[in-house]
């Protein structure tokens, strides 16, 4: 079935790793993604943090170096040049820490729900404050090497959150938070702990007339389940990726191809 724009007034996006792909960010579950690269239960879990605060450290501060050297591609852009259209209101969940989409929308227009946290921040381990925090404190070879990456927009730089401005005291080569002086942590939602935001995107899920799914591969819980709850609620849903996803009865129309080039086809039926 093709969706058409009748009657949709409100539409959640979700979107995971492969609309970042084309970006140069690897994917998770592709050939060469991350977890074939490394080890869930090394990098990603709160008892691998426990065990090896600095390897956790090492891989955040090579994603956010990578990170960083990426630009948004068409697809981070034409969400928000359709949310700017204003044809309909759009929310959008993304999976992705990458920044991508900030990047893509200085203007603010469509702040991205992060339900898997976001690579520009970190927080307090004791009292759970979030500071916005762009260094990589580890370079690509694993060597300590604290440096600024371009993750926080100047706003957030100049702003009280940001964790270097503040006097900051290391330990273990990692500074410690300035309100606790405990050890701070990526603000990600790792293996084993529960996604950010989820009241607010159940009730989104629960009224949305439209649910498009963009570069996930349906692995995932909760994620997975937004098409059958969409679905379910009432909303028609469609899927853009690369490749075919299990959720497939939920889905009302399938666009197989690249983000870069589906995303913008299909918001032009609107
Ligand atoms: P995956 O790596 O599991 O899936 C990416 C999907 O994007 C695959 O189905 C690809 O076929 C598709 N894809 C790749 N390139 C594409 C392109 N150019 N255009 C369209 N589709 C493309 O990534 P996610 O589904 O995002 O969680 O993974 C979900 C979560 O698993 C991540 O948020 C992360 C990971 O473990 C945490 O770290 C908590």
């Amino acid at each position: 079935m093709k969706v058409g724009p009748d009657n949709i007034k409100k539409i959640v996006v979700l979107t995971g790793a492969g609309i970042s792909a084309e970006s140069g960010i690897s994917t998770f579950r592709d050939s060469g993604g991350l977890w074939e690269q490394y080890r869930i239960e090394d990098v990603a879990t709160p008892e691998a943090y426990q065990r090896d605060p600095h390897l956790v450290w090492k891989f955040y501060s090579m994603r956010r170096i990578q990170a960083s050297k990426a630009l948004p591609n068409r697809a981070h852009e034409e969400l928000v040049k359709f949310a700017a259209s204003g044809k309909a209101e759009v929310y959008l969940i993304t999976q992705n820490v990458d920044v991508l989409h900030q990047r893509a929308d200085e203007r603010e227009l469509l702040q991205p729900i992060c339900m898997h946290g976001s690579l520009n921040q970190s927080r307090c381990l004791n009292c759970g404050t979030i500071y916005f925090d762009d260094y990589a404190y580890f370079d690509l070879k694993g060597d300590y090497a604290p440096q600024e990456t371009s993750l926080c927009s100047p706003g957030q730089k100049a702003s009280m959150d940001y964790l270097h401005q503040y006097k900051l005291e290391y330990k273990d080569f990692l500074p410690q938070s300035p309100c606790c002086r405990s050890p701070i942590r990526p603000h990600i939602v790792w293996f084993g702990e529960i996604p950010l935001h989820m009241t607010k995107i159940d009730n989104l899920l629960a009224s949305t007339d439209l649910f498009v799914s963009i570069g996930t591969s349906g692995q995932v819980y909760p994620a997975a389940g937004f098409l059958q709850l969409s679905k379910v609620a009432g909303a028609k849903t469609v899927c853009i990726n690369k490749e075919s996803i299990p959720q497939s009865q939920w889905i009302d129309e399938f666009i197989e191809g690249n983000a870069t080039e589906k995303v913008a086809e299909f918001f032009s039926r609107f």
